[in-house]
């Protein structure tokens, strides 16, 4: 059972693949807190699974519980070269039975993109390009059309797995931390620090605590572009989801405005744009490690960065971190994985290539 079924038993019905080894463990990171003498926590959603954690795990619970009950075959997804999203659809799709096309879009390429790239490679994902993000809608619809003339049943998952079935997951973790809340095991935040890519974790813990009662604060910081991460299109994905779990169980309470109105995005640690390494990250990610926390330039390193930067200004008392990068170790992957192919790690053979 998860935390949405046994709160809301008419969600039960709901499909589902258990993915995450929940719930993921809290405890105050105790480098930092000695550092700045503020009582910093994080819930390790790193360690949501030994094979892939991260956030995009509990997205993918809800996702490929979704695609079995259509009978899907392929899932058909997107990122960037590096997604981290695209790889644990890689990994925990595969493992599952299905095929998994990626159609990628470019960005600086860092030893973390690149390791990412050929995991996908190593698991058998299949790999398109793409020259930029915003055709990757219209691409995938155009990918899985051909895949169903050619006798597959492909099941397509936007950007960042944030589609309000996806979003289910950081529900289901808003209950979960709720309830970890509740039994004493973390003080209530009075503030929590999330990374915000498709703004579909920031959206589902949203809901997810407003729904349990919990008033906490969400600052989400921004690693993507305005056009994709913002206050309109977070409320779209909220308001989706909250009519999703409405009309399979009324009693699930009616917290739109409750949940969109905590969120705050915190924008002064993009820089120079998605992917680009921040002046801030690297200070970020000694501290992180210190503490025993992975992080990578364009998500986690900008998050705990602000993290950092609020407890130093002792902002707030007891801010609570959400450690979203993956801590599973893919060095078995990487030794045996394929070199990327030249349109992945040239961006001017990706241009000529269509
Ligand atoms: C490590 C990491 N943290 C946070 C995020 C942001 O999550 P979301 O897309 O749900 O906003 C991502 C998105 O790809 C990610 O890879």
């Amino acid at each position: 059972m998860n935390p949405l079924a046994e709160r809301f038993p008419g969600l039960s019905t709901l499909p589902f693949v258990p993915l995450v080894d929940a719930p993921t463990e809290v405890h105050e990171l105790s480098r930092l807190s000695a550092m700045t003498g503020v009582s910093c926590w994080v819930k390790r959603e790193d360690k949501a699974s030994p094979r892939y954690g991260g956030n995009k795990v509990r997205k993918l619970e809800w996702l490929m519980g979704d695609a079995r009950e259509k009978h899907a075959d392929v899932l058909v997804t997107t990122g960037a070269i590096g997604s981290n999203h695209v790889l644990a659809t890689a990994i925990h799709g595969i493992k599952a039975g299905f095929g998994v096309h990626a159609l990628l879009s470019p960005q600086p390429m860092t030893r973390h993109v690149e390791e990412n790239l050929r995991a996908d490679l190593a698991v058998g994902a299949t790999l398109m390009p793409i020259r930029a993000s915003v055709l990757a809608p219209l691409a995938m619809r155009h990918h899985a059309a051909t895949l169903e003339r050619k006798g597959f049943r492909p099941y397509v998952i936007p950007h960042g797995g944030s589609s309000p079935i996806g979003i289910l997951g950081y529900v289901n973790a808003g209950l979960e931390l709720a309830a970890q809340i509740e039994r004493g095991e973390v003080p209530e935040p009075d503030v929590i620090v999330v990374a915000l890519g498709s703004g579909g974790t920031a959206s589902g813990l949203a809901i997810g605590l407003a729904a349990a009662g919990i008033p906490t604060p969400i600052h989400a910081v921004r690693a993507t572009p305005a056009v994709v991460a913002n206050k309109i299109a977070l409320g779209q994905e909220i308001r989706r989801t909250v009519r999703l779990l409405r009309d399979r169980e009324p009693a699930f309470p009616e917290v739109t405005t409750a949940a969109l109105s905590r969120i705050t995005i915190e924008t002064s640690l993009y820089g120079d744009g998605y992917g680009t390494p921040h002046p801030e990250a690297a200070r970020a990610k000694e501290l992180a490690a210190a503490d025993g926390i992975q992080t990578d330039p364009t998500y986690t390193a900008r998050s705990f960065a602000y993290l950092v930067r609020l407890a130093e200004e002792r902002r707030f008392r007891r801010p609570l971190y959400l450690a979203t990068l993956s801590s599973a170790d893919l060095g078995h992957l990487l030794r045996a994985a394929p070199m990327p192919a030249r349109w992945a790690t040239s961006p001017r053979s990706w241009l000529r290539r269509r």
